[in-house]
């Protein structure tokens, strides 16, 4: 099988991973916080440990700051959830995945909030300058993806701030394609919260993902979920104190440890290490691409501000039927459809049938691409039906 469908979720995982989920599972790991016995402090030890790691990685340097969730979805929820109140109005695009849409979507529908989109242009990216004419008086946050699920274009987020009028406003940002991919960091973006998911570019298993947020946002948000901690457990009152504030229940423990070496094993190679490989095989796709003339790809031509997936439409074939044959004859995986990015879909021009992306990851080998493109190839000369 040639998996290239890890915008979706990364296999293979390095070897560190599968041993980290496995020592947890076996090795008697207990409820961490829960009591004073040695398992549940060596569960302790394996959260502190990877919210150390991501600390690390998103550049801040108060590992509590880091909150633990089941994935980027479950995350922007809770922070949506939290922040915004009646009359609040908030920015967004039209390339965001379903997971920031529906909370918003659903917040406008319940009569709490009004939100505005920013367009795209045609490779996907979004003209940041314009978030200006979007914003209001009552604009409290603005949530956007740092790139494409689809094109993987990559939005210039760092600029945000600079083109608000109120820079008090808050910025969230949806990293769930660019961790681990590219350097994605709190203060340097000067964004509010970052939420990201475990099991794409950080490599972890699914069911892990969380937030990490500034001192000025955690001053404005209350818990959405209580439940217990471990901590203060005489109160019936949620602790306001981070991590606990935002993290009521069991750990997915077993999770959390795959998470923790996976993030481990980026930050020993960022940044130059995977992003040069993986422009590398990016190159010898487009250029192949370039060549072909009834296969078209959808977004960036080059591989400047772009993440690894690729998102194609064909003259003589369906998205679906396209990925079939790439999987049935060629034993390719892709993912066809709409990529939970409806709007993105509507402003790329590919709403009706939606498209077939191909996603490079850390473990996508030179040869898999070149099987690729014998494969496209076959599909670029070879009409349906022929
Ligand atoms: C940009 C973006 N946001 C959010 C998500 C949702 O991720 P999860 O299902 O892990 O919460 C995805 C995953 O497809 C994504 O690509």
């Amino acid at each position: 099988m040639i998996y290239l469908d890890n915008a979706s979720t990364s296999f293979l995982k390095p070897q560190g991973v599968y041993e980290a989920v496995d020592r947890t599972l076996r090795g008697g790991a207990g409820n961490p916080g829960r009591g004073a016995n040695r398992v549940s402090m060596e569960a302790a030890k394996i959260i502190y440990s990877t919210r150390k790691s991501l600390a690390d990685l998103f550049g801040v340097n108060q590992p509590e700051h880091v909150i633990l969730k089941s994935s980027v979805t479950e995350s922007i929820n809770t922070v949506l959830l939290s922040l915004l109140k009646p009359g609040d109005h908030v920015i967004s695009s039209v390339m965001e995945h379903n997971s920031v849409l529906r909370p918003l979507e659903k917040l406008r529908l319940d009569g709490v909030i009004t939100y505005d989109l920013l367009p795209c242009s045609h490779d996907g990216s979004i003209d940041i300058s314009r978030i200006r004419d979007l914003e209001k008086e009552n604009t409290k946050a603005v949530i956007l993806s740092h790139a494409s699920n689809l094109t993987g274009t990559i939005q210039p987020i760092g600029e945000v701030r600079s083109k608000l009028r109120n820079k008090g406003i808050f910025i969230i940002l949806d990293a769930a394609q660019s961790a681990g991919y590219i350097p994605v960091r709190l203060y340097e973006m000067d964004v509010d919260v970052i939420a990201f998911t475990g099991h794409k570019g950080l490599l972890g298993p699914q069911g892990t993902g969380g937030f990490v947020l500034n001192d000025r946002i955690n001053e404005v948000l209350n818990p959405i979920f209580t439940g217990g901690t471990g901590s203060d457990s005489l109160s019936l009152v949620q602790p306001l104190y981070l991590p606990d504030k935002f993290e009521a229940g069991t750990h997915n423990l077993p999770g959390i440890a795959g998470l923790g070496a996976g993030v481990r094993f980026i930050l020993e190679r960022q940044p130059d290490m995977i992003s040069k490989y993986i422009i590398n095989i990016s190159e010898l796709l487009l250029s192949a691409l370039s060549d072909m003339t009834s296969i078209h790809l959808i977004g960036l031509p080059g591989t400047q501000n772009r993440l690894p997936n690729f998102c194609l439409s064909f003259d003589y074939y369906t998205p679906s039927e396209a990925g079939f044959v790439l999987e049935n004859q060629f034993s390719v995986i892709t993912r066809t459809g709409y990529h939970c990015a409806p709007l993105a879909h509507k402003a790329l021009g590919t709403e009706k049938t939606g498209a077939l992306r191909i996603s490079f990851g850390h473990f996508t080998t030179m040869d898999e691409v070149e099987e690729l493109i014998v494969a496209l190839k076959y599909l670029d000369e070879v009409k349906n039906g022929d």
